[in-house]
């Protein structure tokens, strides 16, 4: 039965609720029909806490949280009345162990055995102030010895590489196994790439921390450059990162040759060299052609085919308009070409099928969404992968629902629907607005006792 009835709660606020584009407001914590605190000398910064009756500093750890968790506002709803509680809750970017009760660093080892990592547990909708629950996950394992398994993104990457790491970090492995972190230090095997002076960690032969032209991170941890160096430019008489612009014009960059012994410029992938003057364009773009040309080849120009509107699709020789079915499959239109950038490339008048608009395809049923592409679910009709921010507003992302009552009993049967709630680390934030409530994804700690010093001193 309190199944059931915490079922109607979920549905009544996920129907009411209105994810607003990011507005900032004042907490409703700071209104004192809300929190008694809120009267208080720097009332906005205290919460009323119920069990003692006392106020209490916000986003404080420990007392009267445990030591690990910090004092957060809650909004809950009793009926139709909306009420503000405090609650304990996980730091941002960190969530809770239901094996026990305490807070770890999300994406770390945290509480699991090796071979594991703690990550968000999407499914976890056990109650109405939602908690920021985490569970171990199986990491994946990946193809070659050298690299190692990010959580965050799901992918491997190279030790010792900057992957996705801030500048001056590289990825090493944390000291239990191979769970990648982003570090830079000056022991064991990240010595030999630090700069020193706290500049940083950074990839031999890439630019690193090098300021002049021409120079790259050596081994021997200096900047320089040496004829010798497979990234020696004969022309310039410098150095390059292999994959950067480097020397090179726009529509090529700087590569090994096939010996792998030297650097030289060469198309960047999807371009042309056009032999009439040498340089590298995107196909199907004006490029080197005449004003209402385009290049089809290394060698021709021709005239665009297309009407306004409309794009070429190479395959068929044949044009259609932006936006119609044409050539291309259910819930897919003809669209630009997103690869091509106009800045750079010019514009491109070659044609691919595509979703309507980038965040998701459009379909009509909902089994088309959840057959066809296990990875994404529906909300309001429209198909969104998981874990993308989709339609939702910022901070928040698509989870996917769970929670479904089939014959008066609560299953665990997983939906093809989905939903849009904060990301981890950010604090959800209810309020109301013209008799709605809305929900907002506030950024981390920081940034809020930023705002609030901002708008409520002085
Ligand atoms: C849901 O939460 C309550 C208290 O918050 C807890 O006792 C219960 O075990 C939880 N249920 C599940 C399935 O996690
Ligand atoms: C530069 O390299 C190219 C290709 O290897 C070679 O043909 C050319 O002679 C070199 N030029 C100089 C100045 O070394
Ligand atoms: C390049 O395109 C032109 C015009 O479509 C065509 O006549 C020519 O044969 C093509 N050349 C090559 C090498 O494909
Ligand atoms: C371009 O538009 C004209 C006039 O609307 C039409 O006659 C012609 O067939 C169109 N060409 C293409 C390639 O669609």
């Amino acid at each position: 039965m309190n199944g059931f009835k915490h079922f109607l709660q979920i549905i009544w606020m996920l129907a009411w609720i209105e994810w607003a584009p990011g507005a900032v407001v004042a907490p409703p914590w700071a209104d004192p029909k809300l929190n008694p605190c809120a009267n208080e000398p720097r009332g906005w910064q205290l919460l009323y806490w119920p069990p003692d009756g006392k106020c209490y500093k916000i986003f404080q750890l420990g007392h009267p949280c445990p030591d690990d968790m910090e004092l957060s506002p809650a909004a809950t709803t009793a009926g139709a009345i909306q009420k503000l509680s405090a609650e304990c809750k996980c730091p941002p970017k960190t969530a809770q162990s239901a094996r026990d009760g305490r807070c770890y660093e999300l994406f770390t080892s945290g509480p699991c055995e090796k071979g594991h990592y703690f990550g968000p547990d999407e499914y976890s909708t056990n109650s109405t102030v939602r908690r920021q629950w985490g569970i171990c996950k199986q990491s994946k394992k990946c193809g070659k010895t050298n690299e190692v398994f990010w959580p965050k993104d799901g992918k491997c990457y190279d030790k010792l590489t900057r992957g996705p790491c801030p500048r001056g970090q590289l990825l090493t492995v944390g000291s239990n196994d191979k769970l990648a972190v982003c570090k830079c230090n000056d022991k064991y095997e990240l010595g030999d790439y630090n700069y020193g002076g706290g500049k940083g960690c950074f990839q031999h032969f890439t630019k690193g921390p090098c300021t002049e032209r021409g120079h790259l991170f050596l081994p021997d941890k200096t900047c320089g450059c040496s004829e010798q160096l497979p990234h020696y430019h004969n022309t310039t008489k410098m150095c390059f990162e292999i994959g950067s612009i480097g020397p090179c014009d726009i529509g090529e960059h700087f590569q090994l040759d096939a010996t792998g012994n030297r650097g030289l410029c060469v198309c960047k992938k999807n371009n042309i060299r056009y032999k009439g003057d040498s340089k590298c364009y995107r196909p199907y773009t004006q490029g080197p052609c005449e004003a209402g040309d385009i290049l089809v080849n290394a060698t021709s120009c021709i005239s665009n085919p297309c009407n306004k509107s409309h794009l070429f699709f190479p395959e068929s020789q044949r044009c259609y308009r932006i936006g119609t079915r044409g050539p291309c499959g259910a819930d897919r239109v003809v669209t630009f070409d997103f690869e091509t950038r106009p800045s750079v490339d010019g514009i491109s008048y070659n044609g691919v099928c595509g979703c309507e608009r980038d965040t998701g395809c459009f379909v009509k049923s909902e089994n088309e969404c959840g057959d066809r592409e296990p990875d994404r679910v529906l909300f309001r009709k429209k198909c969104y992968k998981l874990y993308t921010q989709g339609p939702c507003s910022r901070g928040a992302w698509i989870l996917p629902k769970r929670a479904k009552k089939v014959d008066e009993i609560w299953t665990e049967k997983k939906s093809r629907d989905g939903y849009c709630d904060c990301m981890p680390g950010y604090t959800k934030i209810i309020r109301t607005k013209n008799e709605r409530l809305i929900a907002e994804c506030l950024s981390p700690t920081v940034r809020l006792a930023e705002y609030l010093t901002r708008n409520f001193v002085n």
